[in-house]
């Protein structure tokens, strides 16, 4: 019997990599998807719990599913919700006496488990948060290639978890502790991913770099497995992220000087830029810590382009401190960055002091942060005007025999190509730089190809940073 799926992800890229991972999972078991979740028999949330903002989101969607589970029933027919990510492993029970209608909530290590969970959830409610002793990475089947492996540009989860326990943050609760794919698993998956169209992959770890895989002889380090990887034929770019100061190794840095297919752009958050929140956060690194980091990417590779996150108002953070933050904002060159106001975490060290930050305040420091990194962002996209870069196109644009692609340090780049782009590589003379984005022409070098007709609309398209 077909039975229709829908999941709609909130969060981080992850979150994408492992909506897609339950997609095969239930596969096999009948599920196909579904356009919204009027059409499915099974509606899941794969969840976020970063911020209390994101955490309440899931709420007042599960508020308006329980309408249509209530109608659906009305009509004989049932309505399965299910709560998965990281809001299903926060609060698990809890869960079910805020939103008594879901029938399973799980977190992120029980997806391999979801048609035995749905069985069960066919008779009362399920909870399943336990953190398994084997990895669910030996359980879950081959990705289907049918959402991500079909993209040009697609995620690959290498590293789960984080022991880092930075005092503000939920992950290495929702996620459990860093565990590391095996090398020959994750090159079979980027293979599988590359034979079904993949030309760029970012690789996914809540701690990327803190990667330590099984390989042949050994354990890999990050920069190992991105030089293994490199070596696939067809595979043209790879990033990753997300990346620890800490855990940024010599090999890594040495790995963006000559790994060609290695992109010269690094999200590396430093969530402040004073020495007493850095370790109130336990951080484990000072600002100039940072600062000497960001010298040694630009020594190995010129024109590494950074991006960062950074919190305004942690528990403590005086004007003083929150200075020192805007100048460092100031004064490296991000291409990028997130700010946050910060948010208190039930569980978390940093949400128990009583040097909360008023409202306000927050507002106002995260006012001024975001007008100095917006200025950075812009003078950064400017700089690409008159340059030529290598663009690659992933889908069509809005206007006919228009093509998205991105640069080399991850901007989104329009340029008036053929459809038959999508998938390559293309010298671009950029002319024009936009807040998000830039647009070019091809340069003369750019093999030519057949004029086609009309192209798609462009898919929505989210940035996937946590909500
Ligand atoms: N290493 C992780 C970080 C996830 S959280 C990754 O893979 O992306 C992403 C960002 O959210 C953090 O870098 C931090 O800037 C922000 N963040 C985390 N906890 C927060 C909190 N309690 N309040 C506000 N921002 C937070
Ligand atoms: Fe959270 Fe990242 Fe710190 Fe780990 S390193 S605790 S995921 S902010
Ligand atoms: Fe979890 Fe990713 Fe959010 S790890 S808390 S879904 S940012």
């Amino acid at each position: 019997m077909t039975k229709k799926l829908y999941v709609k992800t909130y969060g981080c890229q992850m979150n994408v990599y492992d909506s897609e991972r339950m997609a095969d999972v239930l596969a096999p078991h009948g599920y196909s998807a579904a356009q919204s979740p009027e059409d499915a028999d099974l509606v899941i949330l794969n969840t976020c719990h970063i911020r209390e903002k994101a955490a309440e989101k899931v709420y007042s969607e599960l508020g308006r599913l329980n309408i249509l589970k209530q109608a659906r029933q009305a009509e004989g027919r049932r309505l399965y919700l299910a709560v998965g990510g990281c809001v299903g492993q926060a609060e698990g029970e809890e869960l079910l006496h805020r939103a008594p209608f879901v029938d399973l909530v799980m977190g992120p290590q029980s997806y391999h488990r979801l048609p035995d969970l749905l069985r069960r959830a066919e008779k009362s409610a399920v909870v399943d948060t336990e953190f398994p002793s084997e990895s669910k990475f030996n359980h879950l089947p081959e990705e289907s290639g049918r959402a991500g492996g079909s993209s040009v540009s697609t995620f690959l989860t290498i590293q789960e978890g984080c022991d880092r326990f930075c005092t503000f943050c939920v992950v290495p609760y929702t996620r459990g502790a860093e565990f590391s794919r095996s090398v020959t698993d994750v090159e079979n998956e980027a293979r599988r991913l590359v034979a079904c169209g993949a030309r760029e992959i970012t690789l996914l770890g809540q701690n990327v770099n803190a990667y330590h895989g099984a390989g042949e002889a050994g354990e890999f380090s990050l920069a190992q497995l991105i030089r293994r990887l490199a070596g696939i034929d067809g595979l043209e770019r790879l990033r990753y992220t997300t990346s620890h100061p800490r855990d940024l190794s010599a090999d890594l840095i040495a790995a963006h000087g000559d790994v060609a297919a290695l992109m010269p752009f690094l999200h590396l958050p430093v969530q402040s830029g004073s020495d007493i929140i850095l370790k109130a956060m336990n951080r484990q690194h000072s600002a100039d810590d940072y600062r000497r980091l960001i010298e040694k990417l630009r020594a190995a590779r010129p024109d590494m382009a950074l991006s960062s996150d950074f919190i305004v108002g942690f528990p403590g953070e005086t004007d003083a401190a929150f200075d020192e933050t805007l100048a460092l904002a100031r004064e490296i060159d991000f291409a990028q960055a997130f700010s946050f106001k910060y948010s208190a975490r039930p569980g978390t060290p940093a949400a128990e002091t009583d040097t909360q930050v008023p409202e306000d305040v927050k507002s106002a420091r995260l006012a001024a942060l975001q007008a100095i990194l917006a200025r950075s962002q812009a003078a950064f996209n400017a700089s690409m005007t008159g340059r030529t870069l290598p663009v690659l196109f992933e889908r069509p644009g809005r206007h006919a025999n228009q093509m998205l692609g991105r640069s080399p340090y991850g901007q989104w780049v329009h340029a008036d190509m053929a459809p038959e782009y999508r998938g390559r590589c293309a010298d671009i003379i950029i002319t024009e730089a936009h807040t998000n984005s830039l647009a070019g022409h091809a340069a003369a070098s750019a093999p030519r190809v057949a004029a086609a007709g009309k192209t798609a609309p462009a898919p929505a398209f989210d940035e996937g940073r946590p909500a």
